[in-house]
């Protein structure tokens, strides 16, 4: 068994300032957990501190049920891959999945029998007799997993290992590790900044903030139900738009809300201590606004810049009240630059944040592109 267990990890380099401020995280045996937060936000110090390379300032670690704070890190059964390879770049690919095996006293057929189990998985068993500097950057990064993988380690620690790899080879790789996770049933922990790896690859995705857990949840539960304004700015690309609005109205079922410049909108959330008057903010993400007749709209604005990524457009644009947005229209939809644009949102859509950034519980986030219908 390989679940981890964080309770109250304090870190310090300096003995002064805390880079984790006591986080409690629990990861399952065979969860696929990924950290996600802003750069210097403590990612890499809890991986390091995981597999032994850290001190532990304060808390208590421990994998497989047992404490792990005093265990050298050979002895704690974890393979760390990080970003730089860090391949012998005078030995093959053979000779470097092999070295590990070799300095802990594994014995040579039961080391060639691990090597070429991995170099299967992995597709680069052709490649085996091929020094580092022979090999494209994704090729490398392989040979870099499978030499953790052949040390059978019950638990992987992944410290963006994607991100040297063009984007072609990242989509490759990254499917390559799903699979991976799957055959070897292991739990991993995986640092990366790319969203569409968290999103796919997680079954739990943790979003750190300043040395502090912000959320952890599914992929989806932190997509939907984002906790505070923190998440629902950090996840999703492109970021959700946030305006900033006065309570109108209170409902059993929702609030209404005038938005500067805009119309009143209705928010199907659960309205909570909300009174009216209050400032909030909404949170609104591009897919979930559409254009709509002029008349009936929410919100006007104009157009000011259009991305096409081919099946869909971005597009940005300030609105009358002039705060900006970003919506995500029709790829095949042609917008002009400074055009007048007329949108709306159905209300499960709108996120609704108080003043201190807390989000209100929405209470229908169901089918959304349905509702884009209306
Ligand atoms: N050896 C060290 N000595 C002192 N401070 C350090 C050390 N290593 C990291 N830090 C500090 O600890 C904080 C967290 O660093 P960490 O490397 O964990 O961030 P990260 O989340 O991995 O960031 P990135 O996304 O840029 O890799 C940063 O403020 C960093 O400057
Ligand atoms: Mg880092």
């Amino acid at each position: 068994m390989a679940n981890v267990s964080i309770k109250d990890l304090t870190k310090s380099y300096d003995g002064k300032q805390n880079v984790l401020a006591g986080l409690n995280l629990d990861i399952r045996d065979g969860e696929f957990c990924v950290l996600v937060g802003p750069s210097g936000c403590g990612k890499s110090t809890l991986l390091r501190m995981l597999c032994g390379l850290e001190d532990i300032s304060g808390g208590e670690l421990s994998i497989g049920g047992d404490v792990v704070n005093h265990l050298p890190p050979a002895r704690r059964g974890i393979a760390m891959v990080f970003q730089s390879y860090a391949l012998y770049p005078h030995m093959n690919v053979y000779k470097n999945m092999a070295f590990g095996l070799k300095i802990a006293g594994s014995n040579k057929a039961d080391i060639d029998e691990r090597i070429r189990h991995a170099a299967g998985i992995l597709k680069i068993d052709h490649l085996l007799e091929r020094l580092p500097r022979e090999l494209s950057g994704g090729q490398r990064q392989r040979v870099a997993i499978g030499r953790a993988i052949v040390r059978k380690p019950r638990l992987f620690l992944f410290d963006e290992p994607l991100s040297n790899l063009d984007a072609a080879l990242r989509v490759q790789t990254r499917l390559e590790i799903a699979k991976l996770h799957k055959q070897l049933a292991a739990t991993i922990v995986y640092v990366t900044h790319d969203q569409v790896e968290a999103m796919t690859l997680g079954d739990k995705i943790v979003v750190m903030h300043d040395g502090h857990i912000q959320q952890a949840g599914t992929p989806l539960e932190l997509y939907q139900h984002p906790q505070n304004l923190f998440v629902a700015g950090f996840i999703g690309s492109p970021k959700m738009n946030f305006l900033t609005g006065l309570v109108s109205a209170v409902f059993e079922d929702g609030l209404r809300v005038a938005v500067a410049g805009g119309r009143q909108v209705s928010a199907d959330v659960a309205p909570g201590d909300a009174r009216i008057g209050d400032q909030v903010t909404l949170g609104l993400r591009a897919e979930h606004i559409h254009e709509n007749a002029t008349g009936s709209e929410q919100f006007s604005g104009k157009v000011n810049l259009v991305e096409h990524l081919g099946e869909a457009n971005f597009i940005y644009v300030t609105l009358s009240g002039g705060q900006d947005i970003v919506v995500r229209g029709d790829g095949n939809r042609n917008v002009g630059i400074g055009e007048e644009i007329a949108l709306s949102a159905p209300g499960n859509a709108f996120h609704v944040f108080d003043a201190e950034g807390k989000s209100l519980r929405r209470l229908k986030p169901g089918n959304l592109v349905s509702s884009r219908q209306h």
